[in-house]
């Protein structure tokens, strides 16, 4: 059975926060920001809205653009770094706000990749035939591990949730292969230090740089198919000069990748579902295209799907 996508939804908080804004509260700038970033603004959550509650708006979105029912769903899986609190999950959450009373529930803990964790394991329960529907969530409350006074994480992060219905397609729909690693030695240079996400950005930058090209290229070759094949790239909405770089890599022209990183900073595993919810609703995807994700991220771990547009 192949597994693919079946629906989309995602929530962003109201309130924005502009470069502008950051200029009046910390040694930076506008110029500095969008030409090493790309990023022009970011969305932040009041102290109201905690992770499960972005979680649960994405989630009901996506259940609601997939016609399934809470009821349906056999498994619910939220990738997250900043959960409401370590436990119960946010899985469990949003299970019972959703009423999904038959669904087994669990948190994925990958990082900006752990989207890509999620649906992966999704697709294993599917493809044996164990679960029909399973609902993945990718959502990241970073402004509360954000230390306001760090320049140097500080401008790149933003909140919001991205979520996936994953159920079963076609034949030649879905996901057609897919890479995930693991570098546990590069954890040092991106993690939660105490309160607060610390990062050696030069050593991620070098990463992700060279891994997001090199998974993106390995999945197109597990699935037999080559770069000219690709309509779409969603990368990880890091810093638009490493989307840019894997771009390049794929020998894409600018309109056939996915870009939302101005709008919204690094949402980390919510960026890759964001950013394809939102070239769904701007029509750009078609029936039978081929997407390719790939993300990375603190772990040091990374992900790449190739997959087949369509039900
Ligand atoms: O989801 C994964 C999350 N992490 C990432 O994706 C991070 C990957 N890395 C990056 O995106 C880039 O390395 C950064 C955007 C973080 C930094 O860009 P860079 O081109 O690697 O800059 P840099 O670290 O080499 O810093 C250049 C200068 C430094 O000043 P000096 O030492 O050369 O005088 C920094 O202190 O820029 C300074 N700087 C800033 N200046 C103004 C660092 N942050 C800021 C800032 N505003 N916000």
């Amino acid at each position: 059975m192949n597994a693919g996508i079946l629906g989309l939804g995602r929530y962003l908080p109201e309130k924005i926060v502009t470069n502008a804004d950051l200029e009046k509260v910390m040694d930076t700038s506008d110029e500095w920001i969008r030409t090493r970033t790309g990023i022009e603004q970011r969305r932040i959550a009041n102290d109201d809205i905690d992770t499960s509650d972005m979680a649960y708006e994405a989630a009901t979105a996506a259940l609601k653009n997939a016609d399934v029912s809470a009821e349906e769903i056999d498994l619910i899986l939220v990738a997250t770094v900043t959960p409401d609190r370590p436990f119960p999950s946010m899985a469990c959450v949003i299970q019972e706000r959703l009423g999904a009373k038959k669904a087994a529930a669990m948190d994925v803990s990958a990082a900006c990749a752990g989207f890509m964790y999620a649906m992966i394991t999704a697709q294993q329960f599917i493809q044996t035939g164990v679960y029909k529907n399973v609902l993945i969530v990718g959502v990241e409350k970073l402004s509360k591990i954000t230390n306001w006074d760090d320049r140097n994480t500080a401008v790149l992060f933003g909140d919001g949730a991205g979520a996936a219905v994953v159920g079963p397609v076609s034949e030649g729909r879905g996901i057609l292969s897919f890479e995930l690693g693991a570098d546990g030695s590069g954890g040092k240079h991106l993690l939660q230090d105490g309160e607060y996400i610390t990062m050696n950005g030069r050593e991620v930058f070098k990463f992700a740089v060279r891994q997001m090209g090199e998974s993106s290229l390995n999945v197109l070759d597990k699935a037999g198919l080559k770069k000219e094949d690709v309509d779409l790239l969603v990368p990880h909405q890091a810093n638009i000069r490493i989307m840019e770089a894997s771009r390049e890599r794929l020998g894409l022209p600018v309109e056939k990748m996915a870009k939302t990183v101005h709008k919204y900073g690094n949402t980390s595993a919510a960026s890759i579902p964001i950013a394809l919810v939102e070239e769904m609703e701007a029509g750009k995807i078609k029936e039978d295209d081929l997407i390719v994700m790939v993300g990375f991220g603190g772990g040091l771990t990374w992900g790449a799907i190739a997959l087949r547009w369509g039900k």
